[in-house]
């Protein structure tokens, strides 16, 4: 009896006999295919070949390609387990021309492959064909299958389309007829759901192509897209009913009873083929990079695991089964499938702890569940706010509480439970919009309840296709952005990284298939949004169109380099100056770093040094990041560093770094664990070297240190050089020449000091000396005040900012204060037509005796004056506004 790997074996040596290539599958994430959530046919990693916008060296090709269907609003997963045939997870066996053979090669490859290779008996198969495919019917006929055997139907079930775009056309279908001791009739007739004939074979024949608007055209090439499922053929050619029954399958089965102890085929045979089933999808999807999560494909991954673990619970496991399946699968599969072996670990890590985490809250919410529905009326559905309450405390996604009453014969109200959904997140929503945050939270709100959460796959690829949901216009949804127009575009999944945890939004480009754009910046949004900042460039880009999004590599690679070494600094950091540092911010940019932290006094040079040589081991020492999804407990408990006070979902993200061998953690432990959202270099040895340039204090009681990496470093050091050589030369030139050159290196400092200023005085301007946008003017005492709090500007600078102020103004009194490193700087300014109100040296005055000074003087119009420190910056401003109301 041949194994189900024989069969995969003997259908691809078939067609590759036949001239096809045995191209391998392609990854249950599909990289071309923005409005699919998983890989669902063979056809998938070919589409662009069927329309001709793709080529490649090979017209004719076969695959086993994996599939899972289990996504979308649909609950697919409900029948899983119960049923001969349902999978979540299946392989696919097909073979494709692009435009080479057509229906008279196409058939009688089938029906070779079927009746010889496979060695099927032709008296139990039968056809069938799209009613006007004439040319398939005499094709079949041919080959020898009688007339009244090939069956003619109207319906969609012989006209293939993949979605409501793209390749599609007619199809024939090849159905085995299991014997009349099955109830069923054959296809078309009012019996086809029975399970007497069923279908194995479905051959597309590829010729029209679908539009958005409901028009086709014929494609220029005609193509062959199959697929066979390996699950079906198998149980067919093992002379079995039951997918279940199939030797792979079964093998899996028996590891469930072993892991459970439990009689494979006693009343536990349905949980042992719930397990055996999830077991493949959760762990080929892992496999493919998807985690756990609260959103899109990680929701759909989490949903199966959860499934299989109340299953394992029902078979009386008290510790975590499915992480011990996975070696019976690896076995079973991991010769076809070689990315299995090589992320076993990772599955087994992933679904232990997934299975550890569900356990603490099962027991509880499925008592919940019981003192539920023994309140209620036999029959009476699950109220949906109960549902919720299982969903939102105890993390049952809906599918699982419907399977677990399924048991129960009893079903759960799902319009009461989307509506409790709804009444979440209209609490969730008002919250926010309390914050006044962003103005038009509103719109993202709407957005993201009518398209969900953006999937974000930059952890994995720089490259992928999305598809636009919506655009916004300033502030307003449209259905296009015409050229040149700049807006927000919504795209269904993004490689692009949204601004958060200090690194900035990806830049970058998209294509599609009649124009192209630029994405200057992006953010996040309310509701999981991704937004990007695009302006289309060619042709209006439009909701609906497909893109393919490109993230600014040598960008990313930048702020990835930065972005880990903060984590060494942090690290190297805590090692020299001891635990009481702790992140109080950072950014992490393309050009530089920034990370600031509590620690009360200025670095020492031997400090300095010594943080930035820790730093520089451990890029050499070339380790790989780790990146993994924890409890936050769990994640605190290997001693991760978080940001304190801030709040964290139940699950997180941390990454680790470095094998530690200097420092206080020397014992072999990891160097840096951090929760972290943010992407990170694969080897410590990419960021290729930290050069830090300064130490500053941020405000009281926080330092700040500025670091370069990489090329900017290495620019740096090359500049640095080059001042020291320039220094050197001086030193040796004639006596006559050295006044020269030092008037003129003095000179070339004045300017370079100059221009600092007025850049700062610019920045103050912008409101970005002091990290955030510029407060706006206030009204006090009937007229207009304009204060605020500097950093990174002296008190030199002061003075033409007040006059700018004023100019802004036109009418009005201004009092900035800055932060000059410790001590305050602290100026004033009236304009002319208040002066006789109100005097700016009193404002200064005023000011100075909070900050812990004296004095202060000046003209009315403009005053200066000094403070022992800016901590009380806003206790100055509040003096200043009482003694404006007072005048
Ligand atoms: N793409 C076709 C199917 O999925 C073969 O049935």
């Amino acid at each position: 009896m041949p194994s189900l790997n024989d069969i995969r074996s003997t259908f691809l040596n078939f067609f590759e006999r036949n001239g096809h290539q045995v191209v391998d599958s392609s990854p249950l994430v599909p990289r071309n295919d923005p409005t699919l959530m998983f890989t669902n046919s063979g056809m998938v990693q070919f589409k662009n070949c069927f329309t001709g916008v793709e080529t490649r060296d090979y017209v004719r090709a076969t695959t086993s390609q994996k599939c899972v269907r289990a996504g979308g609003k649909h609950n697919d997963l409900d029948n899983v387990g119960y049923t001969a045939r349902h999978h979540t997870f299946f392989e696919m066996l097909g073979n494709f021309s692009f435009g080479d053979y057509f229906k008279p090669e196409a058939i009688p490859f089938a029906w070779e492959l079927i009746t010889k290779d496979f060695d099927i008996d032709p008296k139990r198969l039968l056809t069938t064909v799209y009613h006007t495919d004439d040319e398939a019917f005499e094709i079949w006929k041919k080959v020898g299958v009688p007339e009244d055997r090939i069956i003619r139907i109207a319906t969609s079930d012989n006209f293939w389309q993949m979605g409501p775009t793209g390749p599609c056309g007619p199809c024939t279908e090849i159905f085995y007829d299991h014997g009349d001791h099955i109830w069923g009739g054959p296809p078309g007739s009012p019996e086809e759901d029975g399970d007497r004939f069923i279908e194995i074979w479905n051959v597309v024949f590829m010729q029209n192509e679908q539009f958005e608007d409901g028009s086709m055209r014929a494609l220029d090439m005609q193509s062959i897209d199959t697929g066979m499922g390996l699950e079906r053929i198998g149980a067919l050619l093992q002379g079995k009913h039951d997918n279940y029954d199939t030797d792979l399958m079964r093998s899996l089965i028996e590891a469930s009873a072993h892991a459970t102890s439990q009689d494979p085929d006693g009343p536990g045979n349905v949980h042992h083929r719930v397990i055996a089933d999830h077991l493949r999808s959760t762990s080929f999807l892992i496999a493919d990079g998807v985690m756990p999560s609260n959103e899109g494909r990680g929701y759909v991954l989490r949903r199966i695991m959860r499934r299989a673990m109340r299953h394992a619970h029902l078979l009386g496991a008290k510790d975590p089964v499915m992480h011990r399946l996975v070696p019976a699968l690896v076995q079973q599969m991991g010769a076809a499938y070689p990315e299995l072996g090589r992320a076993q670990a990772m599955i087994e890590e992933t679904l232990k702890l997934e299975e550890t985490r569900f356990k603490q809250t099962l027991d509880r919410g499925l008592r919940l569940l019981d003192d539920e529905l023994s309140g209620l009326d036999d029959e009476a559905p699950l109220p949906g706010a109960a549902a919720f309450k299982l969903y939102d405390t105890y993390g049952f996604p809906l599918d699982l509480t419907q399977d677990a009453l399924r048991e129960k014969g009893r079903t759960v109200d799902t319009d009461g439970f989307d509506a409790a959904m709804a009444e979440q997140k209209a609490k969730a929503r008002a919250a926010w919009s309390g914050t006044g945050e962003t103005k038009d939270a509103a719109i993202w709100f709407d957005l993201a309840d009518a398209h969900g959460a953006t999937d974000f796959l930059g952890y994995d690829t720089e490259v992928a296709e999305g598809q636009v949901v919506a655009l916004v216009l300033d502030g307003e949804s449209v259905k296009a952005l015409e050229v040149g127009q700049e807006g927000w575009m919504i795209v269904n999944q993004t490689p692009f990284y949204g601004e958060s945890g200090g690194q900035v939004g990806d830049t970058g480009t998209f294509l599609k298939s009649d124009g192209s754009g630029t994405v200057s910046d992006t953010q996040k949004m309310p509701g999981g949004l991704f937004a990007h900042r695009v302006v289309a460039e060619k042709s209006a880009l439009n909701v609906g169109d497909a893109l393919e999004l490109r993230v600014d590599h040598a960008r990313r690679s930048a702020i990835r380099a930065n972005h880990s070494a903060t984590h060494l600094l942090h690290e190297a950091l805590r090692n020299a100056l001891g635990d009481h540092v702790a992140q109080r911010g950072s950014l992490n940019a393309a050009d530089r770093l920034r990370f600031d932290f509590s620690h009360a006094k200025a670095l020492s040079a031997e400090e300095l040094t010594q943080v930035e040589a820790e730093i520089n081991h451990y890029i050499r020492q070339n380790t790989p990041v780790e990146t993994r999804i924890m409890t936050p407990d769990d994640a605190r408990a290997i001693g991760a560093q978080a940001l304190f006070g801030e709040k964290y979902g139940d699950e997180v993200r941390v990454v680790s770094m470095g094998a530690a061998d200097t420092g206080k953690g020397s014992n072999g432990k990891t160097y840096s664990i951090e929760l972290c959202g943010g992407t990170h270099v694969k080897q410590t040895g990419d960021i290729g070297l930290c050069v830090v340039l300064s130490d500053s204090a941020s405000s009281a009681g926080v330092r700040r240190i500025e670091a370069l990496t990489g090329q900017a470093a290495l620019d740096h050091l090359a500049t640095q050089e080059a001042r020291l050589t320039a220094v050197a030369t001086v030193l040796k030139a004639p006596a006559a020449e050295v006044e020269d050159r030092v008037k003129a290196l003095m000179d070339e400092r004045k300017s370079l000091a100059n221009e600092v200023a007025q850049l700062r005085r610019e920045l103050a301007m912008a409101g970005g000396a002091a990290g955030g946008a510029g407060p706006e003017p206030v009204e006090v005492g009937g007229l207009k005040l304009f204060a605020q709090v500097l950093s990174g500007v002296s008190g030199k600078d002061l003075p033409p900012l007040i006059d700018e102020h004023k100019a802004r103004m036109g009418s009005g009194a201004v009092l900035l204060i800055a932060d000059t490193g410790g001590k305050a700087a602290v100026a004033a300014g009236v304009t002319g037509d208040l002066t006789d109100r109100l005097s700016a040296v009193d404002m200064v005055r005023t000011a100075v005796a909070e900050l812990g000074g004296k004095g202060g003087g000046g003209r009315p119009d403009m005053a200066q004056g000094g403070g022992a420190s800016a901590e009380n910056a806003e206790a100055a401003i509040a003096a200043v506004k009482t003694l404006i109301a007072g005048e």
